[in-house]
């Protein structure tokens, strides 16, 4: 251990694949599609391994990730973003040259900028309606809203109404493993009626598409869900075990980093910081994650501080401390964020080979 250079972020192929095969059972044996998020890992090696696994296509945020995905040879990529501004709308022009795209929109404006685009292209672009289930982010409301702004989809010739689609990331804020069931019953049981308010009104729903990974297992079983995107589950994190998802055992993803001082008996430093394993600790608010990761074999030490290069660990008095120059393996909070940070990743596959494995699209541009 002591000869790597840290610090790294480091993939147990393993692991990767089992959460990968074992969500793709699920979906099968759930009779719902599975379209990952890719955002969270943004490395065509993953997307692809989804893919062989049975993924109907990807999820993306970014036009950026569209474009890489694309690259690699990915057609079916449904944008659950927002598209607004002409640059935008250009930018995903080109790419339907490479790329069966669908897209997001949840406003009478956003529906004006497809419009616009569809009015460039040739073929009708598909498009999923946003609506929140509890998130309090983008998306209309169920009900009278969301069926107004269905109309309007469907008054526009170029645009072809496909459905509905609502991410339920509300479920990072619960504070125990039966509230994430609750929410990931009302993300699906929302969807659903608002699928049969639809229909009702003459408007086919043909996909319903749920899912985080907290809830897609949950979402994902309610009758009338055709669909489920959840991204983080190819790693799991520090989060995911304190929601009660996985056990540590299935994270695959972490962070090794060297004890580079240790100031007092019970503190020692690391070189990673909120550089390395971000300051994330649950985009919407998660009481039950205490510090800003887990550290394989000292259960009872605290990482709790971050500088941006350096990680502070703290324990008591009596507790059994690293030393410096010991290299310890982190589980990151939110293995999206740590990824993010990355330029590749270190992965370990079955044989102990090591691979490098680019993160795309990565920062703010794009
Ligand atoms: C629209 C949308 N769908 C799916 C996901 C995947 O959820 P998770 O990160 O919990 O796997 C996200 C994550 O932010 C999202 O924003």
């Amino acid at each position: 251990m002591k000869s790597i250079d840290t610090p790294l972020v480091v993939l147990d192929k393993n692991k990767l694949k089992r959460n990968i095969t074992e969500m793709a059972q699920f979906s099968k044996e759930a009779g719902v599609d599975l379209r990952p998020h890719i955002k969270a890992h943004k490395t065509p090696e993953i997307a692809l391994l989804q893919v062989e696994a049975g993924a109907k296509g990807i999820t993306v945020a970014k036009i950026g990730e569209a474009e890489e995905m694309a690259k690699a040879g990915i057609r079916d990529v449904f944008i659950a973003y927002q598209i607004i501004g002409e640059k935008k709308i250009q930018r995903v022009i080109n790419l339907m040259r490479a790329a069966d795209l669908t897209l997001a929109v949840d406003s009478e404006v956003g529906v004006g900028y497809l419009k616009d685009m569809a009015a460039k292209v040739e073929r009708k672009i598909p498009v999923l309606m946003e609506v929140d289930t509890g998130l309090n982010r983008c998306g209309v409301k169920s009900g009278h809203e969301a069926i107004v702004l269905a109309k309007k989809i469907r008054q526009i010739p170029g645009l072809n109404f496909k459905g509905i689609f609502t991410h339920a990331g509300h479920a990072y804020g619960a504070s125990s493993p039966s509230q994430v069931d609750e929410i990931g019953r009302q993300e699906g049981e929302i969807m659903v009626d608002l699928a049969r308010g639809l229909n009702k009104e003459g408007i086919p729903v043909e996909v319903v598409s749920v899912g985080s990974t907290p809830t897609a297992k949950i979402s994902g079983r309610i009758k009338g869900v055709t669909e489920i995107r959840p991204g983080n589950y190819v790693f799991y994190d520090a989060m995911q075990v304190s929601l009660g998802v996985v056990p540590a055992q299935r994270c695959a993803l972490s962070i090794y980093a060297t004890v580079i001082s240790k100031p007092t008996q019970n503190r020692v430093i690391i070189d990673a910081g909120s550089k390395t394993l971000s300051l994330d600790k649950g985009a919407h608010g998660n009481e039950m994650l205490k510090g800003f990761g887990f550290i394989k074999g000292y259960p009872h030490l605290l990482l709790s501080r971050l500088s941006e290069e350096h990680g502070i660990i703290e324990g008591m008095k009596s507790e059994k401390m690293p030393e410096i120059g010991d290299v310890l393996e982190i589980i990151p909070n939110h293995a999206c964020t740590a990824v993010n940070l990355a330029e590749s990743l270190v992965v370990f596959d079955e044989n102990n080979r090591v691979n490098n494995w680019k993160v795309k699209a990565r920062g703010k541009v794009q």
